[in-house]
Formats: C-alpha cells, sequence, structure tokens
C-alpha cells in the first residue's frame, strides 16, 4: 500500500540525520512537499548525501550541523531554521548514540553520560526552545523512542533507560503542550514481539476509549461543552476516534460532519422538541459489539 500525504508550507526540523530512521523520515516530508532542515553531528557526507537526496525532490532544504551535547549549536540550528524558514511545524527528534557497556566496566559511567546527553538531554533542550514556535503553527513533535525503553537488555542498561525515559518524558509533554495545541508522540522503533498475519482484523474498543474517565470525566454526562474550542485542546490525541485515525480513517469526516450539522439546524428550525413521560433520562443504551446506540429514544415533537 502507498500512502502520500501533503506537508506543502510546513517545515520539518529533523535531528539525528545521520542515522537510518532520521534519513528516511527526512526524506518522505521532502517528498511530501514539506520543507526540511537536516541536522545531523558532523557536517560530513552523510549528512550531504541526506541533504541531497531532500533537495532532488524539489523540496526547500537546510541542512546543518549540530552537536546534540552542545546546547549552543541546538539553540543555533533552531534560530537558523527560523531565519530561513520562518516557522517549525514538525520537530523530529532523533539523536542516537549507542554504546554498550557493563555496569563492571571502567567506561560504563562515561558511555552512560554520553548516552543521556545525546539520546535524551538534547531532545529535552530541542523541546524546550522549540515551544514557542511550535505553539504558533500549532506543531507536532515526534520523538524516536526504541522497544528498549520497554524491554531490558544486558550491557544496554544506558540506552534502554534513556529511551525509557524518552517515552516518560514525550507522555508529560503531551499533556503539558496539548493545551499549546502541540502534539507530542513517539516512535517506538524495534521489534514489539507482536505480530499481525495478514488478513487479521484488529478491533479497537472505541466505546471503552470515548468512556474512558481518565479521559473524559463523568463521561455517561452529555456534555457538548467538552467539544468546544476551549475544551478541545485539552482532548488526548487518540483518545476521541469516531472517525478512526491514520491513513484509513473515514473518508467522508468531513462531509458526514456538515451532513450532522445541517439536518440538526434543518429540523431545528421546523420542530421544537420536548421531553414526555416516556423519554428515558438518561437515555439507555444498548452496548453491542460494533455498536452503541439508544434502547428507544422517545421524546415529543412540536411543528414551529
Ligand atoms: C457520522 C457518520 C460517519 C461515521 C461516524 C463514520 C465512521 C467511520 C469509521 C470509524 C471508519 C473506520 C476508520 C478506521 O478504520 O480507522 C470509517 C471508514 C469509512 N467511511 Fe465512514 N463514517 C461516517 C460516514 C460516512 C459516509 C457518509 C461515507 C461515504 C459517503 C463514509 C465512507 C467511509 C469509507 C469509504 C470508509 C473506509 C475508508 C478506508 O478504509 O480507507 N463514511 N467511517
Amino acid at each position: 500500500m502507498s500512502v502520500s500525504y501533503d506537508f506543502s508550507g510546513k517545515v520539518a526540523l529533523v535531528t539525528g540525520a545521520n542515522t537510518r530512521v532520521a534519513v528516511s523520515t527526512a526524506i518522505l516530508f521532502a517528498k511530501s512537499g514539506a520543507s526540511v532542515v537536516v541536522s545531523g553531528q558532523y557536517a560530513d557526507n552523510r549528512l550531504t548525501t541526506v541533504a541531497n537526496e531532500c533537495r532532488s525532490t524539489g523540496a526547500q532544504v537546510l541542512e546543518m550541523a549540530a552537536d546534540p551535547t552542545r546546547e549552543a549549536d541546538l539553540q543555533k540550528l533552531v534560530d537558523k531554521t527560523m531565519t530561513t524558514f520562518g516557522r517549525i511545524d514538525i520537530l523530529v527528534n532523533c539523536p542516537v548514540s549507542h554504546e554498550n557497556a557493563s555496569i563492571t566496566e571502567p567506561s560504563f559511567m562515561a558511555k552512560y553520560r554520553e548516552t543521556m546527553h545525546t539520546n535524551l538531554e538534547a531532545m529535552l533542550f530541542m523541546t524546550s526552545i522549540c515551544v514557542e514556535h511550535l505553539e504558533k503553527t500549532r506543531g507536532t513533535i515526534i520523538n524516536m523512542s526504541s522497544i528498549r525503553g520497554a524491554h531490558a537488555s544486558p550491557k544496554e542498561s544506558a540506552y534502554c533507560m534513556a529511551k525509557s525515559a524518552i517515552d516518560m518524558f514525550t507522555k508529560c509533554m503531551a499533556t503539558e503542550l496539548g493545551p499549546k495545541g502541540i502534539r507530542v508522540n513517539n516512535v517506538m522503533l524495534g521489534n514489539t514481539g507482536v505480530k499481525i498475519e495478514k488478513g487479521v482484523i484488529v478491533d479497537i474498543p472505541i466505546y471503552a476509549i470515548h468512556h474512558d474517565p481518565d479521559h473524559f470525566p463523568d463521561p455517561f454526562t452529555f456534555s457538548p461543552d467538552r467539544f468546544m474550542p476551549d475544551n478541545r485542546d485539552h482532548i488526548q490525541p487518540y483518545t476521541y476516534l469516531p472517525f478512526g485515525s491514520g491513513p484509513r480513517n473515514c473518508i467522508a469526516m468531513r462531509f458526514a460532519l456538515l451532513e450532522a450539522k445541517l439536518v440538526l439546524a434543518e429540523i431545528s428550525q421546523k420542530f421544537r422538541f420536548f421531553r414526555v413521560t416516556d423519554t428515558d433520562v438518561p437515555i439507555v443504551f444498548t452496548k453491542e459489539f460494533s455498536r452503541c446506540q439508544a434502547k428507544r429514544l422517545v421524546v415529543g415533537i412540536h411543528k414551529r
């Protein structure tokens, strides 16, 4: 399946662009119409090769080395991005240093510090200096994590700890920056051990997600105000999925929403609805496998 995205007019800043995953990410953003900033630790051939590949798609590209262990370099990277493109829509935090060491090796502490610095602290600093720009574009942050954040491995404790911290950092930032309109997600790379065979149907329990009080307080109360502009930025990504999400979401989402609004506007202009003795308060829902609908809906109707 090939999926195409349109990122025309957007600016994607990709760090760690000497690593394979960041390289593919940068090229895909370029192919999808975004202007791309590719940054790696060193100004070497690999960085230029990635930048040229992005340029070959017709994208505007800024190529800049920035050492993730030096905050001054990272600040220059963000400043240069702003003077060149004037905005940042997507920040891909992908600094990677992977140094294995057993806890008893004399070099352990040095390798631990290096790993934390390049993998974790650079990400924290980049996030902190990009928030003001991402807030203006209601942008998004993607943090590269790894299956190592959840699965332990001998001699990889520093890397595992860094990735585990990235996962929690991402969750904290999603709650902290969500109200500013900035979405924060991580990508957990590596073998999850979960294999979905071709043809297997995966069911997402939307009813349960939509009625989870952690996400929607007092979930059974009819409260359309939850979705008003003041409140909707507080909704966590992927907790409200009436039309699904991702490349196979409902193709008619906007049409269906518009249609529903028109129907409501049309009928409420002509009729007035009111509660009668048989009206169920609250409404009783039948919980079926794939649908949730009112058991019965008895209301009085007056022609206006
Ligand atoms: C309020 C009305 C509607 C709701 C709540 C709704 C919801 C959904 C959901 C949940 C999915 C699955 C998304 C996923 O798997 O991630 C879907 C898919 C789809 N919907 Fe709707 N839908 C609505 C109206 C419509 C209408 C009016 C049409 C056509 C005119 C339509 C066409 C489709 C199609 C073609 C898909 C499959 C897309 C794909 O697999 O690539 N839907 N819809």
